[in-house]
C-alpha cells in the first residue's frame, strides 16, 4: 500500500512539473519541440516525449514553416535537463532555407520519376511494337545446298555453305548484329546474324541454351578478331528447335558460380554443359581410350566382369549389399577375383569397370561408385607389376598429351594454376617401414587412440593426411611397398623370408595420394584357406576363386586404379566429385 501511494505521488509530482515547464516556457499547445541531442527526425512525432532532432524535421514533418518550434536548451548546472525555449529567430530561418532546398529536391526527384515512368512506358510499347513487328519479319530459306556438319568439322569446311545444329552457349546482341556461340559437344562456332535475320522475332527473343539450326559460310577471321577456331560462321538463315526458358526459369539462374554446392549437385545435369564440367568429361573419355590402346600394346585383353556378386574383396566395412531373388549379394568392390579366374583362359586381362564402396567418409578422394581400371598378370614377380604399372601409367599419360585437343583442354583446367608435369621414370621405390620413418623424421605425426598426436610406428595404416603431406613434400610419384599383412586384404602374398610384411604397393601421386592399389596373390592353396580363417569369411562362395589354386596355380599379381582420382591428379581438381559424371557420395544417388 504504501509502495502505490509512493508511486501515485512520484507521477503527480512529474505531472505537475512537465506543466510548471511548460507554463514557465509559455509554450501554446500547438508547439513541436526539438531536441538536438535526444531528438530524432524520423521517428519523433513532435511532443515533449518524442522531439525531433532537427528544426529542419520540425518543419518537414507539418509541412510548414510558420510553426510554433521549442529547442531544448543546454542544461544549466545542477540541471539534469535543459528546458526547452522557443527556436530562436535566426534557427528558423536557417530552417526556412533548408526545407526550400529539401522541397525543391523532392520537386525534382518526382519529376525525374514520372520522366521515367513515361520514358519506360515508352521503351515497353516500343520492344512491344518490335517485336510484333518482328512477327512479320519471315525469312525463307535460301535454297542453296548446304552439307550438314558437326562443329568438330567447322575448319575443313570452311568457304562452303554449311548447315550446324546446336545449343545457344553464349548470346549477345551489338549493333543490329546477334552473336551466337554454337555448342554441339564437339565444339564451339561463333554465329553472326545480321541485317533483317537478326530482327526475327526469333532472333530477338532467342535465349541461352535454346537449341537451333544455322547455315551459312564459315570465314577465317581477320588478324585482331577471336573467336574459336579463329573463324565464324555468317549466317544467312536459322531457326529454332527448342526454345529454353527465360525469366526466373533461365539457365544461370539454375547453374552460376554462386550457387550453393548442393544445388550445384542437383543441377549436375545442366552443370556438364559448361566449359570447365564438359572439359573434365572429354579428357576423361580420352584417358579411358588411351588406357585401352596402352593395354592392347601391352598384350592385354579386356574382359567384363559382373558387378552383382556373392564375395567381398575389400573388406566387408565398404560393402553395399542386396536382395538377389532371396540371396544375400553385394555390388562388386573390385573385379580383381574374377580376372584372376581369367589369366589360365585369357592370359594377362584388364577391364574398365564401376566399383561400389560404402564409404562413410566425405573426403575429396573418395566416392561411391567410381570407374576401376583392373589388371592381372601371370607368371610374374613383384619387380615386373611395379615396372608394369609404371610403363602402364606413362604410356597412357604421354599419349593423352601428345594429342593436341586434350592437352589444350589439360592447359585450359589447370588455368593460371600451373601446369601438368608428365611424371618421369623410374617412379621412388619407397618401403614402408622407410615411409614411417621418414614421417617421423618430418614431423608428421599421426592422432593416437586417446586424441593425442604422436610419432608413427610400425603397423600404423598410414591417414590420408599424412600420406598426403608426405608426397606432396617429396613431389613425385611414389611406389608405397611392402605394407604389413595386418593392414592389407586377405589375398596378398607374403615377403618370402619376411612373412609379416606382403608384396603390396600403394602408387602415392602429388595433390591427390593413392590412385593404384596392387599387390602379388597368394598362389599357394593352403595359405589361401588360411588366410580366409584369418579373415574370417567362409570359403564357400570363394570355391571358384580357390580353384585357381588347384587347377595349376601360378604367381600372379595385379592392380586397381581409380579413374577419378587419376583425373583429379592430371586435371588438378580439387576433388574426384568433379571427374565423374554423375558422382555418388554419401547421401547423395541423384541426378
Ligand atoms: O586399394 P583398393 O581398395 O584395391 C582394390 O580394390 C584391389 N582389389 C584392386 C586390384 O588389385 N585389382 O582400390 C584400388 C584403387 C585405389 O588406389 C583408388 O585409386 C581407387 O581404387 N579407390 C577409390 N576411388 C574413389 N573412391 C573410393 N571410395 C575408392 N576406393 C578405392
Amino acid at each position: 500500500m504504501a509502495e502505490l501511494l509512493t508511486k501515485a505521488k512520484d507521477q503527480v509530482v512529474e505531472a505537475l512539473s512537465q506543466a510548471t515547464a511548460a507554463v514557465s516556457l509559455g509554450a501554446p499547445s500547438d508547439a513541436v519541440y526539438v531536441d538536438e541531442a535526444a531528438g530524432d527526425d524520423q521517428a519523433g512525432d513532435g511532443s515533449q516525449g518524442k522531439p525531433f532532432k532537427t528544426v529542419l524535421g520540425a518543419f518537414i514533418s507539418r509541412a510548414s514553416d510558420t510553426i510554433n518550434v521549442y529547442v531544448r536548451q543546454a542544461a544549466a548546472e545542477g540541471e539534469a535537463q535543459g528546458s526547452y525555449a522557443a527556436a530562436t529567430a535566426s534557427a528558423k530561418k536557417k530552417a526556412t532555407k533548408l526545407l526550400q532546398q529539401h522541397r525543391n529536391k523532392l520537386a525534382k526527384d518526382e519529376e525525374r520519376r514520372k520522366r521515367e515512368e513515361v520514358e519506360g512506358e515508352a521503351r515497353r510499347a516500343a520492344e512491344l511494337k518490335k517485336l510484333d513487328d518482328a512477327k512479320a519479319i519471315v525469312i525463307d530459306e535460301p535454297k542453296e545446298d548446304s552439307t550438314k556438319i558437326k562443329v568438330r568439322q567447322a575448319v575443313e569446311q570452311r568457304g562452303k555453305r554449311v548447315r550446324v545444329f546446336g545449343w545457344v552457349h553464349r548470346l549477345r546482341q551489338q549493333g543490329g548484329m546477334t552473336f551466337v556461340v554454337l555448342r554441339d559437344g564437339t565444339g564451339y562456332l561463333q554465329c553472326v546474324l545480321s541485317g533483317r535475320l537478326s530482327q526475327t522475332y526469333d532472333a530477338l527473343t532467342l535465349t541461352l541454351e535454346s537449341t537451333v539450326q544455322i547455315t551459312g559460310v564459315i570465314n577465317q577471321l581477320p588478324e585482331g578478331k577471336t573467336a574459336p577456331d579463329g573463324h565464324e560462321l555468317t549466317a544467312d538463315w536459322f531457326s529454332v528447335v527448342g526454345k529454353a526458358p527465360g525469366g526466373d526459369e533461365a539457365f544461370l539462374n539454375k547453374v552460376n558460380e554462386d550457387a550453393d554446392p548442393s544445388q550445384l549437385a542437383d543441377a549436375r545435369h545442366l552443370v556438364i554443359r559448361g566449359e570447365n564440367a564438359s572439359a573434365v568429361l572429354k579428357v576423361r573419355a580420352a584417358l579411358l581410350s588411351s588406357f585401352r590402346e596402352s593395354y592392347i600394346n601391352l598384350g592385354l585383353l579386356e574382359v567384363t566382369p559382373p558387378c552383382m556378386v556373392q564375395t567381398q574383396v575389400e573388406g566387408g566395412s565398404t560393402l553395399f549389399g542386396f536382395d538377389y531373388y532371396g540371396q544375400e549379394a553385394y555390388l562388386t568392390q573390385s573385379s580383381q577375383l574374377y580376372l584372376e579366374t581369367c589369366l589360365p583362359s585369357l592370359g594377362d586381362v584388364f577391364c574398365v569397370q564401376e566399383s561400389f564402396r560404402a564409404e562413410k567418409s566425405h573426403t575429396r578422394r573418395h566416392l561411391s561408385e567410381y570407374t576401376h581400371v583392373e589388371a592381372e598378370l601371370a607368371f610374374l614377380t613383384f619387380k615386373d607389376l611395379l615396372e608394369h604399372i609404371e610403363e602402364l601409367i606413362c604410356q597412357t599419360i604421354d599419349r593423352v598429351l601428345a594429342d593436341p585437343k586434350i592437352k589444350e583442354l589439360i592447359d585450359f583446367l589447370w588455368g593460371g594454376k600451373g601446369k601438368f608435369e608428365a611424371p618421369s621414370r623410374p617412379f621412388m621405390r619407397m618401403d614402408y617401414r622407410e615411409a614411417i620413418a621418414w614421417l617421423n623424421e618430418h614431423n608428421i605425426t599421426r592422432p593416437g587412440e586417446d586424441g593425442v598426436e604422436g610419432q608413427h610406428v610400425v603397423g600404423d595404416d598410414i591417414a590420408e593426411a599424412a600420406e598426403r603431406k608426405m608426397t606432396d613434400m617429396i613431389g613425385r610419384p611414389i611406389f608405397l611397398i611392402n605394407f604389413p599383412k595386418e593392414i592389407k586384404s586377405f589375398y596378398m602374398s607374403r615377403i618370402p623370408g619376411d612373412e609379416g610384411f606382403t608384396e603390396s604397393v600403394d602408387l602415392l601421386m602429388p595433390n591427390v595420394g593413392e590412385i593404384v592399389g596392387g599387390s602379388m596373390r597368394m598362389n599357394d592353396l593352403d595359405e589361401l584357406l588360411e588366410a580366409y580363417k584369418t579373415e574370417g569369411i567362409s570359403p564357400d562362395p570363394y570355391y571358384w576363386y580357390t580353384d585357381q589354386r588347384k587347377y595349376g596355380t601360378c604367381p600372379h599379381g595385379g592392380y586397381g586404379l581409380g579413374l577419378e582420382r587419376l583425373l583429379a591428379w592430371l586435371l588438378n581438381r580439387y576433388t574426384v566429385r568433379e571427374c565423374s559424371l554423375y558422382p555418388r557420395w554419401t547421401g547423395r544417388c541423384t541426378p
